[in-house]
């Protein structure tokens, strides 16, 4: 069953690139880098068979200088054979490390360029579902090639690389029939035969390799786990380390087994391959020997001849170069699938409004229902609600009631499966998605902690205003941050990372002061929609307090949707909603909420009753 599943998989994953293609990513990157390759790759496939002759020349001019003496015109003959053939095998020896430096120089361009691809392509879609998408993934790590180690930049310079290499085999068989017109096309027809019987296993067995990405991706995800500080901590303080290392072990073996199918006819094929290859050569050296016996071939010819069936065997070779290019070409299309399939598909309400100033009058949510692909229950199921323009309001709810994804919908990073948002009464949809993303100035539950300095942080709220030194300050001290930089050994321009030299790192609620600054940012420079979720959760009582105590002046001319399940914080909001089962349940104000006696007031009592202590 699993073998089957894996070729099922495999079929779908043999897909790769042609040479032709490969090699034009290289020449649109640099055409004087094309052009040294091809050089590098001409000097390649004719170096070996003139090695082979310059060789056949020394050995033919031995006799004549033996018997003329050095000093002779035949002695003289003989050293420039040997200074012309000591400089041209001096000159192959070189060829290996400059196609190497060619290589390296030809995969930091391409690689450069197809990230950059692949990051614009991973960033297309207006939502960010498609990164939860275990086949988008798995394509994601084919195409940088990250789990087999052979990346698609490798592709050019690695073609034409080999397509060198079998061109001096055939220039090999092309020598071999000048001596003997039929032995040369021999020896060519059974290279290439032996290649194509080779190839198709090893290319199978890549393959199958390469089909089990997902058990790749999971063996990677657990090397993953034990290298990042954050996860690190955990493994050592429960002891995870010794099953985190066996877990990627038995994925790394359950991958590589699946892959061995394609093992087994490797060595059947190699078996009858190696059997045609000696009756190849018994019968060259059989017709070498009778022509040498009746004086047909001169010692020069000889000479050349022996060494240049060696030659030929480059037509035939089948070498891991071969299986790195499957690899790497077989990424390549992956890259063009990922920017085809992730390509906004422009439906009739991929609008083009520009949300300029809204909501003037409100934002509605008209019986939103969402579904995350994966999930079998709608986790918003008819949801109403409405956001009054330059108010704010607080949704409440226990842990999983969909607050959050209440959220993502808000900034369109997901669409709603069923009924629709409204801002000032038209669809969201209408807007241009990106205008309508910069209009919400999102805090989200676990922001992002960008490795840049701590001015950075906030500026990228408005990266277009960055040199609003004035309003990053401000919003710096609304949030409470402003006294958290006094504290960094570099102040503004501390970068927040440890893990860069010089850098700082920050505690959680400093870390959510930071985030809620970046959000105040965004709206100074035209986000009208501030949403927080859970702006408060990893704040102390102090910073909390601080918190609410500037929830007015912070929400200002704003309309605000806070999600908490701290009191402190909800109670300042014009409306609250209670969301559980995926619905509106209860809505008011703090006071009006309590007086109803509901789940609200509950839930309040719980927490008033903890602070108050038993009585
Ligand atoms: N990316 C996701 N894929 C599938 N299910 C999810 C995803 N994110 C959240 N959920 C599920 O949706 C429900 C609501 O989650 P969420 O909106 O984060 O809750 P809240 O913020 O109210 O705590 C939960 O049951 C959660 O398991
Ligand atoms: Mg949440």
């Amino acid at each position: 069953m699993t073998q089957m599943a894996s070729l099922a998989i495999a079929a779908s994953t043999g897909e790769r690139a042609s040479g032709r293609q490969a090699w034009s990513l290289l020449w649109k990157s640099s055409r004087p880098l094309g052009v040294l390759v091809v050089a590098w790759a001409i000097a390649g496939a004719i170096t070996p068979a003139v090695v082979v002759a310059a060789l056949g020349l020394i050995v033919g001019r031995v006799p004549g200088a033996i018997q003329h003496g050095i000093g002779s015109a035949s002695g003289h003959q003989l050293l420039e054979a040997l200074v012309g053939a000591a400089a041209v095998y001096a000159f192959s020896l070189i060829l290996d490390p400059i196609g190497s430096s060619l290589g390296i120089a030809a995969k930091a361009r391409i690689t450069g360029e197809l990230q950059g691809r692949l990051l614009k392509a991973v960033s297309a879609p207006v939502g960010v579902s498609h990164l939860e998408d275990s086949a988008v993934l798995d394509r994601l790590a084919r195409a940088e090639g990250s789990l087999t180690g052979f990346f698609p930049g490798d592709a050019p310079v690695t073609w034409v690389g080999v397509v060198a290499s079998r061109i001096s085999g055939v220039i090999g068989c092309v020598v071999v029939s000048v001596f003997c017109w039929w032995l040369g096309i021999v020896l060519l027809l059974m290279w290439v035969g032996v290649r194509k019987v080779m190839l198709t296993a090893v290319v199978r067995q890549a393959t199958e390799l390469r089909g089990e990405t997902t058990l790749m991706r999971r063996a990677w995800y657990f090397i993953g786990v034990g290298s990042k500080v954050r996860d690190a901590k955990e493994i050592r303080v429960f002891g995870l380390a010794d099953f985190v290392g066996g877990r990627f072990h038995s994925a790394y073996q359950d991958a590589i087994t699946a892959g061995q199918f394609g093992l087994k006819q490797l060595h059947r094929r190699a078996a009858v391959c190696w059997l045609v290859v000696l009756a190849g050569y018994v019968l060259a050296l059989v017709v070498i020997a009778i022509a040498a016996r009746d004086h047909r071939i001169a010692l020069r010819s000889l000479a050349i001849l022996l060494p240049m069936l060696a030659v030929t065997q480059a037509t035939g070779s089948v070498s891991y170069d071969d299986i790195g290019l499957i690899w790497a070409m077989a990424g390549l299309p992956d890259v063009d699938r990922l920017e085809q399939e992730l390509r906004p598909v422009d439906d009739e309400l991929a609008g083009h409004r520009e949300p300029t100033g809204m909501p003037v009058s409100g934002v509605r949510f008209e019986s939103v229902h969402y579904r995350y692909p994966a999930g079998t229950t709608d986790v918003l199921d008819g949801l109403d609600l409405e956001l009054a323009a330059g108010t704010s309001t607080a949704i409440v709810g226990v842990n999983g009631a969909g607050k959050s994804t209440l959220v993502s919908l808000l900034s369109r990073l997901r669409d709603p499966t069923a009924g629709r948002i409204t801002v000032d009464g038209l669809d969201v949809r209408e807007f241009e998605p990106r205008s309508w993303q910069r209009a919400v100035a999102l805090m989200p539950q676990d922001p992002v902690r960008y490795p840049v300095t701590a001015y950075d942080n906030i500026a990228f709220g408005a990266l277009a205003h960055r040199d609003d030194r004035g309003g990053v300050e401000d919003c710096a001290r609304l949030s409470g941050f402003a006294e958290v930089v006094d504290g960094l050994p570099a102040g503004w321009q501390t970068v927040l990372s440890r893990e860069l030299p010089g850098g700082s790192d920050l505690s959680g609620g400093q870390w959510q002061r930071l985030a809620l600054a970046r959000a105040l940012f965004a709206t100074r420079h035209g986000a009208r929609l501030l949403v927080l979720d859970e702006p408060t959760a990893a704040l102390d009582v102090r910073s909390e307090a601080q918190f609410y105590g500037r929830f007015i002046e912070i929400t200002r001319g704003l309309t605000t949707v806070v999600i908490s399940h701290r009191f402190a914080t909800v109670r300042r909001a014009d409306v609250i909603f209670v969301l559980d089962g995926g619905r509106i349940t209860e809505r008011g104000s703090h006071d009006e909420l309590v007086a109803a006696g509901g789940t609200y007031a509950a839930a309040y009592e719980l927490q008033a009753a903890r602070f108050r202590g038993p009585s």
